[in-house]
């Protein structure tokens, strides 16, 4: 496992797995948060509210246990005697040496805003798709510096120091490092993983400062809204997605809280009866009866080609003949998250995930429509609002400055 040359490697080593060791009961620890020993000052990160990862610190090495793949991963400093000395690949540890020299991902799932955020796409060396909703991740792939990977073929990563990936199903090399923001409930916890990658990169003041910013301003927004909210009737929201004839309400937690934290009320959720196919007469007419209720509707459903999904797809997906009724239509109350894509890949899983503040100044919006901000991610099909289409063109940032994080007034 450990080439241990010498009595101080293997001592390290020692003092490694006995760290590692003590991680398995990380979940009582976890109140005590970071455990620092003496002597580490600074450029610490701490999971605040993410609950899928807990970082600790060690004189020259970090630990990450990640909860979802109930991983450690062991982050040696390149500048210590153990970099050289010590490797861990086995099902429970992993060993990297940091900061990354360089690293790849798998951007058919993987939010590269974290790593734009951070500063990095200068060390990003390979993606696995195109269908990527970020203007400097294409700009660097179109002139080079990035390229395509193609991952059933593991020898074209074997030479980058960490190949991230989200769908922690697949089969994992050596190199492999997962992230994991979606396993997280809240929005703003998903966003806390940008601490994670941080700790690959060094990057730990970076991300700290990133996270709170987005924190503050979504709080302040929240707020904000709580008051607006106050004196008037909270709008009802329903997120809803069809496939293949049946029509879904969806009801994942981080979308209900964006529409309580925006001052709107999800529909009612004594509703048990989540799905309607429209082809059964009965099934539609309870279907039509609820969307009489609702006042702004986020159609979900999923389009190869958002640019071609109108208000007409819309309609005919409803299989309603008369929408008399719907006062999401009369009051031009019906959106989706796809304004921002470049062909599948929407920014809504992307900087969306990064920058929840954005997402959420965007439903402040959707149900308090002002008409003086323009929304990022939400698109108004009643208003037959079009797509932007992302290109590489719209990077405007030397792909080594990080991305400041957007603030809303506020
Ligand atoms: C923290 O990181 C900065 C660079 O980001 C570095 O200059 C500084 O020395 C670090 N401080 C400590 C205490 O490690
Ligand atoms: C990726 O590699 C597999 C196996 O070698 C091959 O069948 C496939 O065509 C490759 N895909 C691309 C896009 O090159
Ligand atoms: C990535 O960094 C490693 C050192 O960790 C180096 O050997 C490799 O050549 C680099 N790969 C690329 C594609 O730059
Ligand atoms: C919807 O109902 C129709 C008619 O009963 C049926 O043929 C179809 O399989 C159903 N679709 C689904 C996805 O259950
Ligand atoms: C919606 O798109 C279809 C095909 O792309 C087009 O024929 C239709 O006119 C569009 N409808 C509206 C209302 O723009
Ligand atoms: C739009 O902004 C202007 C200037 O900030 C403000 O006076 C106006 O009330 C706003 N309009 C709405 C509908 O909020």
């Amino acid at each position: 496992m450990a080439p241990a040359s010498s009595s101080t490697a293997v001592h390290m080593i020692c003092l490694c797995i006995c760290f590692l060791v003590s991680f398995l009961a990380w979940d009582q620890v976890s109140a005590a948060a970071a455990k620092v020993p003496p002597g580490i000052t600074g450029n610490i990160s701490r999971a605040e509210q993410a609950v899928g990862f807990h970082i600790y610190y060690g004189q020259s090495f970090k630990v990450i246990k990640n909860g979802v793949d109930s991983k450690s991963y062991l982050l040696i400093q390149e500048s210590s005697r153990m970099a050289t000395r010590t490797k861990y690949c086995t099902s429970r540890i992993k060993s990297f040496v940091i900061p990354l020299a360089n690293y790849s991902a798998d951007t058919i799932s993987f939010p590269v805003s974290y790593f734009e955020l951070l500063g990095l796409l200068g060390s990003m060396k390979g993606i696995t798709s195109d269908s990527v909703a970020s203007q400097c991740v294409l700009k660097a792939y179109k002139a080079g510096q990035i390229e395509k990977i193609n991952y059933t073929e593991p020898q074209q990563m074997a030479e980058i120091a960490a190949h991230f990936i989200s769908n922690t199903l697949q089969p994992q090399a050596c190199n492999f490092a997962t992230f994991s923001p979606q396993v997280e409930e809240t929005a703003l916890q998903k966003a806390e993983w940008i601490k994670y990658l941080g700790v690959f990169a060094n990057l730990e003041l970076r991300a700290n400062q990133v996270y709170n910013q987005v924190k503050e301003n979504y709080n302040c927004l929240t707020n904000v809204a709580a008051r607006q909210s106050a004196s008037s009737l909270k709008p009802s929201v329903a997120w809803m997605a069809y496939d293949d004839g049946v029509w879904s309400f969806t009801r994942e937690k981080y979308k209900l809280q964006y529409v309580e934290d925006a001052g709107g009320e999800n529909f009612d959720s004594s509703i048990s009866k989540m799905s309607y196919n429209i082809s059964i007469p009965e099934d539609l007419d309870e279907f039509h009866a609820i969307l009489c209720t609702v006042e702004v509707v986020i159609d979900e459903t999923y389009a190869a080609d958002p640019v071609a999904y109108n208000l007409s797809s819309f309609l005919q997906n409803t299989g309603l003949e008369d929408v008399s009724c719907l006062a999401f239509l009369t009051s031009k109350s019906l959106w989706r998250y796809d304004k921002r894509s470049q062909q599948d890949a929407l920014d809504w899983y992307d900087g969306g995930v990064s920058q929840p503040q954005v997402v959420l100044a965007d439903m402040i919006e959707v149900l308090f429509p002002t008409g003086n901000y323009t929304t990022t991610f939400m698109r108004n099909l009643a208003k037959e609002e079009v797509v932007v289409s992302i290109n590489e063109d719209m990077c405007e940032r030397d792909i080594n400055t990080p991305l400041d994080p957007t603030i809303i007034p506020c």
